[in-house]
């Protein structure tokens, strides 16, 4: 594989067809117990994806809502889809559940960091329920940006336990999967709406969202190194370094978060086939015949 450069041509919508959705009911790490710094004995790398781990269950279930709350009068194809959509995320719910359990079993309080998403969530359930839509499908295009990353460059989980990798790699394959359900629900829900104000408010809640994407994420982040007795600016510019330098996670991701922004834009736009196609094929190769 070629050495990644973070800019990869984004395909023209025609290339882009979703694939059909499958409900992959896996299970990861039962009775398990998690080595505290499971990913590659690197305290940050951990640090990292435990606190994004920590928002999923809350996270996920807005996504559930806000989609269910405009399926009416869905054309049956993006019905069948949120159907899907809503079976995908609840499954991702109960492994990252059990994901987070094991962190916790290893060590880390994970209660400040679920106390900061309930309290983001609440906020986003108080206001219209047009405002969890559009919410969603900027958090959506995140989770999307992210397991385009992970599938893509294996990298990020080198020297990580089978099973904490495997995990990941199934949430980012269905990620990317149902990453347009959100969106076409978007549209739908706004059909009436001129596209100046669907831009608006699309732009604005993902300008919001970034950043308090990024501050809180960080924030949890470092709360959990300083559990690891790692704190102080030292421990902050190691996390700033993992993100935006090696490996980059954020710096990787940020031509595709500027696609989000384009007129036209759609999820689709970049064609994720391939990689879900690779998956599924190391998953047959690999399964119990
Ligand atoms: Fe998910
Ligand atoms: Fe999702």
């Amino acid at each position: 594989m070629n050495a990644p450069t973070g800019f990869e041509v984004i395909a023209p919508a025609s290339n882009g067809k979703p694939p059909a959705i499958t409900v992959r009911d896996r299970r990861f790490g039962r009775g398990q117990l998690l080595e505290r710094w499971w990913l590659n004995g690197d305290p940050v790398a951990t640090a990292w994806f435990n606190a994004l781990s920590a928002t999923f269950p809350r996270g996920e279930t807005l996504f559930v809502d806000a989609v269910r709350a405009f399926r009416e009068g869905a054309p049956p194809q993006l019905a069948g889809e949120i159907r899907a959509f809503v079976k995908q995320e609840v499954n991702h719910t109960r492994e990252h559940l059990a994901f987070n359990r094991a962190a916790a079993a290893a060590g880390y309080d994970l209660a400040p960091l679920d106390a900061r998403v309930e309290r983001l969530i609440g906020d986003v359930y108080a206001r219209p329920k047009i405002v969890w839509l559009a919410v969603t499908i900027a958090l959506e295009h995140f989770t999307a940006m992210f397991a385009h990353e992970f599938l893509r460059h294996p990298q990020h989980f080198v020297g990580a336990e089978v099973e904490q990798t495997e995990i990941w790699r199934w949430h980012a394959v269905e990620e990317l999967e149902h990453k347009g359900v959100a969106y076409d629900t978007w549209l739908h829900a706004t059909r009436g709406w001129g596209r100046w104000k669907r831009w608006r408010l699309k732009t604005v809640l993902m300008l919001v969202i970034t950043r308090r994407f990024i501050r809180n994420r960080f924030r949890d982040a470092t709360d959990l190194l300083a559990q690891d007795g790692i704190a102080g600016p030292r421990a902050k510019a190691r996390l700033v370094w993992y993100l935006v330098g090696s490996p980059g996670i954020l710096r990787r991701v940020f031509p595709a978060w500027c696609t989000y922004f384009l007129p036209g834009f759609h999820p689709w736009r970049r064609d994720d086939r391939p990689l879900i196609g690779t998956y599924d094929s190391a998953n047959a190769a690999t399964a119990p015949g």
